[in-house]
């Protein structure tokens, strides 16, 4: 039994969607989480092996706050079932702390494929409602946007307990995506900004409340298919997240070669500090602005088109 989950990039309006704002994200179907699950000799419990960290935890001794046991242990209890004998193995392409939602992937892939071993199946709801308690544990006070869009893996128009809209892109979004190369924790990244908030809460209600107007002003740039006024609106929801602290000179040095090497609006994506990029790029120009951010010290450059 097998399942998979994608990546995903917030398109505008992180940390803002955090206090109630909208956001608009999109999934990263080129980068992927699987999750298998083999059966195992009876008796022998649920093994959770994450490959690509080399960890081997059986379930019974997990801690409650290990993200991978914490899900295992939600599906169970949602399905009523027991322990299955079996070998729950994740792979993932994704780089962790990076932005792209490499812990919500994990969490939906796996949430998957052990209801498939055990004969369910999911629903979109469900996966995302089961991904987001993992999230807190990872995250704080996520606002839910990750397990999301990941688990519905559609482009979202999102507002934090609300309905997600699911949006109709009706124009190929092509992204470039770039690594600064620096993970950055964003539990950490969230908490330092609600703390500065709370020392100084006008300075950033304003700026998210302007972020929120932007990712509506993005939304019908959306619609229209103009992607020029969208770029626009990428490059100022930038310029608010460096007024709220969450840039860095490295990811500042990419976004300006993205936008000098043709890209029609640039910005940091997911909680900053480190992570990555997005460029939104004519499919045309793709090439030379990727190769001018590998030029520039990009430690991965990753395209998607979203359609
Ligand atoms: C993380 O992908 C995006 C943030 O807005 C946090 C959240 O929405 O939970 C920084």
């Amino acid at each position: 039994m097998e399942s998979s989950a994608p990546g995903k990039v917030i398109l505008c309006g992180e940390h803002s969607v955090v206090y109630g704002e909208p956001a608009i994200a999109v999934p990263v179907t080129a980068l992927r989480c699987r999750a298998r699950m083999e059966p195992a000799m009876p008796g022998s419990g649920l093994l959770l092996v994450a490959a690509d960290l080399n960890q081997r935890t059986p379930l019974r001794a997990a801690a409650p706050d290990y993200p991978l046991a914490a899900l295992a242990r939600l599906v169970l209890e949602h399905l009523n079932c027991g322990e299955p004998d079996a070998v729950l193995t994740i792979h993932s392409e994704l780089p962790i702390a990076a932005g792209l939602g490499s812990g919500a992937a994990v969490s939906v892939a796996a949430a998957r494929a052990l209801a498939g071993f055990l004969g369910h199946v999911l629903s979109e709801e469900v996966v995302s409602a089961l991904a987001y308690e993992v999230e807190k544990l990872h995250h704080g006070t996520p606002s839910g946007i990750d397990n999301t869009v990941i688990a519905w893996e559609r482009p979202v128009f999102f507002i934090k307990g609300q309905t997600p809209e699911v949006l109709a892109i009706n124009v190929p979004l092509c992204l470039l995506i770039a690594d600064s190369g620096f993970p950055a924790a964003t539990r950490e990244v969230v908490a330092g900004v609600r703390q500065r908030r709370e020392s100084d809460p006008d300075f950033y209600n304003t700026r998210f409340a302007r972020i929120g107007a932007l990712v509506r002003r993005a939304r019908i740039a959306l619609e229209q298919q103009d992607l020029s006024a969208l770029g626009q609106m990428l490059d100022a929801n930038h310029a608010l997240l460096v007024e709220i602290g969450v840039s860095t000179p490295r990811l500042e040095a990419l976004v300006q070669t993205a936008r000098l090497a043709g890209a029609l609006g640039a910005k940091l994506t997911g909680s900053g500090m480190g992570g990555n990029i997005i460029a939104l790029v004519p499919m045309e120009e793709a090439p030379a602005v990727a190769g001018a951010l590998r030029a520039a010290g990009a430690a991965h450059v990753w395209q998607t088109v979203t359609t």
